[in-house]
């Protein structure tokens, strides 16, 4: 009798030892104190005893019924004090939410445009030497670009064949690694940071964002440049988008251009106050372009009889700038949240 005493009492610890929150508290009461309670059976079975046990064994009940009654108590107790000291109808703490950058944002925008036109996305490296950064892309030895003021050059080893390392100052050295890599035709986008050693102003970063795309095939000429363009000017800035090419001079392409976009917000049309965007010019310089040197694709390995190919290269943060009306170009790296939380449901 001792021992079923003991069992209960065994077993009621361990339930006590898992029992958590009110409900398993108030669980407990019933199980072990409750009208089915299997210690009243053991209170009624007293009378069926010799008188002589009945005493000693009607208090070890009670002692055991009190150690019980005493535990549940306590649990109960703790849960209401708990309770009360917890107001579960005060808000909870809104957990805040992150959202991408503005520039991610407006690189995919860009890619997405090209995307659409066939463009495949190739991702080219930061750290370049100077043979994909200057040499294949057609810089002569002496082309001030190359100098130590120009380019972040990176104290290590210099390549026995690519010459020294350095932090990439355009994307276009993803060209030459696609070119190397493939054979035409092919139509290619590579967005990705490039440095330069600039003083930082609200114009200037020593590091910004570019997206470069280039396509080669047989018989492409600068009209295919010029549609590619102004179907993305069209889809980007306005539907209503003019472009106008510049003449310009770039190493690796030939003929070259600047380009510039009618100003989305003015249109050109003069009005009372300047226009904040074009400055009244009607015309906002975007990118550069060209078609792609001879001795580019030579150098890569692409026979430049038989293919012809166009290339340009924007910059990402000047698009965002002039998409959204931003007039410093340091908001984009201070990680303020109150700027960049303005562009979180793009
Ligand atoms: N790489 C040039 C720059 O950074 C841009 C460019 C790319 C121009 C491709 C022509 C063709 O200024």
């Amino acid at each position: 009798m001792e021992n079923e005493l003991k069992i209960l009492e065994e077993e009621f610890l361990k339930d006590c030892q898992q029992a958590c929150g009110a409900k398993d508290a108030e669980g407990l009461r019933v199980k072990y104190l409750g009208r089915k309670a299997q210690i009243n059976q053991f209170f009624s079975k007293i009378p069926t005893l010799e008188p002589t046990q009945r005493g000693a064994y009607g208090r070890e009940l009670n002692i055991l019924k009190q150690k019980m009654s005493a535990i549940i108590e306590k649990k109960l107790n703790e849960r209401q004090n708990l309770e009360e000291s917890l107001d579960l109808t005060y808000p909870g703490i809104k957990p805040q939410r992150g959202s991408r950058h503005v520039l991610t944002t407006v690189t995919e925008t860009i890619c997405d445009i090209f995307q659409k036109q066939g463009f495949i996305v190739a991702q080219g490296g930061e750290i370049e030497d100077e043979w994909h950064n200057f040499t294949a892309l057609n810089f002569p030895t002496d082309h001030p670009s190359r100098d130590a003021f120009d380019t972040f050059y990176l104290n290590l080893d210099q390549d026995k064949k690519n010459g020294r390392y350095l932090l990439r100052c355009h994307t276009s050295p993803s060209q030459i690694r696609v070119m190397c890599q493939n054979k035409p035709p092919m139509a290619v986008i590579s967005p990705g940071r490039v440095y330069r050693p600039d003083e930082v102003d609200a114009t200037h970063s020593f590091m910004f964002h570019q997206v470069e795309g280039f396509a080669i095939s047989e018989n492409i000429n600068f009209a295919h440049l010029k549609g590619v363009l102004l179907d993305f000017a069209k889809g980007f800035f306005a539907k209503d988008a003019r472009l106008r090419f510049r003449p310009h001079f770039f190493p690796f392409t030939e003929p070259s251009a600047e380009v510039d976009v009618s100003c989305f917000m003015c249109n050109g049309k003069k009005k009372e106050t300047k226009c904040s965007v074009c400055k009244d010019k009607g015309w906002i310089e975007v990118l550069g372009c060209g078609m792609i040197h001879p001795n580019v694709l030579d150098t890569c390995n692409i026979d430049s009889q038989k293919y012809q190919g166009f290339a340009f290269g924007l910059g990402v943060e000047r698009m965002a700038m002039l998409k959204y009306g931003i007039t410093d170009i340091r908001l984009f790296y201070e990680n303020d949240l109150r700027f960049l939380e303005q562009f979180n449901q793009l």
